[in-house]
């Protein structure tokens, strides 16, 4: 780990619930999940973006928080026995391996929920409560039913089944691709951004979010599961159709390489020059995990 993500992983890990509770366990299962590692990308792409637009205050640092909470739940659940039935992630056993699948459903809802309670504390600190009120409800919007949820809702219904290229756009755009435009949205709005300046940077998030969509369904035939992290043959075991499978592994290769070359000149047209987001998007083609 890198003495950047490690100062990260400091910083997010602040935000995490301290007080003690009789319900001390579900707390401890909350932490288990978001301190266990993670490439924390959602919350680098939206400081990233927020400095691309000229951004310099401390409301960014809660949002930043609630994204790997509400990305770190996704997970959780989605590990879920009645989800994919996966027993690896980051490196340790599932929530539900070590908690119990009660305590998994529980500890994703706990995540979820205190994601908002996070965010919410950037209103004691913006002088500009209207672009954190804009920033919640991206936020809001993004993670439920017209985003990630609903991604992983048809996901789940079409497993087994043969979706077509629409239905398989469509999950991909929200079960991935959401998060990842809900994180550099809010880093661009908390900065103040609006109208077409904010729908290139919704599209820019939206081609690294397919991509890294693609890449993960790659990663999960041909890498290694201890470097990975999570269980490798999740896909194949659970009858899902993949981009892979759809296209083949050539087609998806190259889709990975256009989609992020369209992320990168859409970076090229961010108010600053942005050379460490540029870094981490391309870096994104060649991650083995
Ligand atoms: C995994 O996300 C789930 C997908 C959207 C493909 P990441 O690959 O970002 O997982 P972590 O945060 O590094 O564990
Ligand atoms: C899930 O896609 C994306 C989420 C919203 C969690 P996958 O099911 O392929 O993610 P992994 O491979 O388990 O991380
Ligand atoms: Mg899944
Ligand atoms: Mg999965
Ligand atoms: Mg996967």
């Amino acid at each position: 780990m890198s003495d950047n993500t490690a100062k990260l992983n400091e910083r997010l890990a602040e935000w995490l619930p301290r007080e003690e509770t009789q319900a001390e366990r579900l707390r401890e299962a909350m932490n288990y999940s978001f301190t266990a590692g993670g490439k924390r990308l959602r919350p680098l792409l939206m400081a990233m973006t927020y400095e691309a637009f000229g951004g310099e205050g401390p409301e960014i640092e809660p949002f930043m928080a609630a994204i790997e909470m509400i990305h770190t739940y996704s997970l959780v659940h989605d590990d879920l026995p009645c989800m994919d039935n996966d027993t690896l992630r980051r490196g340790k056993p599932t929530t539900w391996n070590v908690y119990g699948e009660d305590f998994g459903v529980l500890a994703g809802d706990g995540l979820l929920t205190y994601a908002f309670e996070t965010a919410a504390k950037a209103f004691e600190v913006t002088g500009d409560p209207a672009r954190t009120g804009r920033a919640m409800s991206i936020l809001a919007r993004k993670a439920g039913l017209y985003g990630m949820c609903g991604g992983q809702a048809l996901d789940v219904l079409l497993t087994g089944s043969a979706p077509s290229a629409d239905q398989l756009d469509f999950i991909y755009r929200n079960k991935t691709g959401a998060l990842l435009e809900a994180s550099m949205m809010i880093g661009a709005v908390l900065a103040g951004a609006d109208g077409e300046a904010l729908e290139n940077v919704e599209k820019a998030a939206a081609a690294i979010g397919y991509a890294f969509q693609i890449e993960d369904d790659i990663l999960d035939i041909t890498a290694d599961e201890a470097e990975l992290g999570k269980n490798v043959g999740s896909d194949e075991k659970n009858a899902k159709t993949t981009f892979v499978t759809l296209y083949g592994m050539e087609a998806a290769q190259k889709e990975v390489r256009r989609l992020t070359e369209e992320a990168l000149a859409r970076i090229d047209a961010f108010p600053m020059p942005a050379p460490s987001l540029k870094e981490l998007v391309a870096g994104l083609c060649s991650r083995r995990k």
